[in-house]
């Protein structure tokens, strides 16, 4: 993690120019994404690589094409790096086992999103003066976990950087093992600043996940005011995290976004220069260029 993060903020200062000269980073976007896609593409761009896009509507996998023969043709084209964002859950993992490019997983159904971790924790070190000062600070990741990659990437991350973690949600979006989980579950934000919450992370309630049929949340409202973020929650040194896209209103109120205790934006502009630092740590050219 220190690696990434010491590497994304040379590349931030500009002290490495073109790292992926000469090499093809293949973006592969199987389910939708605006920050995710955006932010690998001007990493890629910006580092140099040549880029190419694929979507699902757009290549052969329309056409019933596996992601496995998908992975080893754009293997045989010869891709160093292959970005994967793909609804199946272990979707980057196989590809990798087919694939002698680096592959990066951008998101992975309810699996993983790594590098969406990696730049929260950029973000939250710029805004606390460095990753060491995080240590021994309470952070709770408020409402989707069930549905949350980004949950499962980014509590490991927050707990590796000395961060203490608790979840408030409702039970219903919950996993069924989070008890093993060993972390505090609180009934409420307001419940989570008593507790000493510093970071209050929300997540996006995933109602294009919800496809059971009964609902997860009897009342929208009713959810809003126990796991959403208004106004009042704002004191002092409490800032908010959003790995977007946002419901206003819903688990974030709208006049919270962009106030100046958020760190939407900074996520965010965190994108570029951490998937930067992955792409080049990734195709291993991060050690020649320091060498
Ligand atoms: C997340 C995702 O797609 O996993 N967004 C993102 O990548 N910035 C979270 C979400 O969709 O809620």
């Amino acid at each position: 993690m220190r690696e990434v993060l010491d590497l994304a903020r040379d590349m931030s200062d500009g002290r490495l120019t073109s790292p992926l000269a000469g090499k093809t980073v293949c973006l592969a976007f199987f389910e939708a994404s605006t920050r995710t896609a955006v932010s690998f593409e001007l990493a890629a761009r910006r580092s140099g690589a040549d880029v190419i896009s694929l979507s699902q509507n757009g290549s052969a996998i329309a056409k019933g094409e596996s992601l496995v023969d998908t992975v080893v043709t754009l293997d045989s084209l010869g891709a160093d790096a292959l970005v994967l964002r793909h609804p199946s859950a272990g979707a980057a993992k196989l590809a990798a086992c087919h694939s002698r490019a680096a592959v990066v997983n951008a998101g992975d159904g309810r699996g993983q999103h790594p590098t969406q971790a990696l730049l929260d924790l950029y973000a939250l070190s710029e805004a606390f003066g460095g990753l060491d000062e995080l240590s021994g600070r309470r952070v709770v990741i408020a409402g989707d976990v069930l549905h949350s990659r980004v949950a499962r990437s980014v509590i490991p991350a927050l707990q590796t950087a000395g961060m203490e973690v608790a979840l408030t949600a409702p039970r219903t979006l919950l996993p069924l093992d989070t008890d093993t989980w060993n972390l505090p579950i609180l009934p409420s934000v307001d419940a989570a600043l008593e507790w000493g919450a510093e970071i209050l992370y929300m997540l996006r309630l995933q109602n294009e996940r919800m496809t059971g049929g009964s609902p997860l949340v009897p009342s929208v409202a009713e959810y809003a005011a126990y796991y959403g973020v208004a106004r009042r929650h704002l004191r002092q040194g409490v800032r908010v995290m959003h790995p977007g896209p946002v419901n206003r209103g819903v688990e974030i109120s709208g006049d919270v976004v962009l106030d100046e205790s958020s760190l939407i934006p900074n996520q965010v502009a965190s994108g570029i220069a951490v998937r930067s630092a992955v792409l080049a740590l990734a195709t291993g050219v991060a050690h020649e260029v320091a060498a």
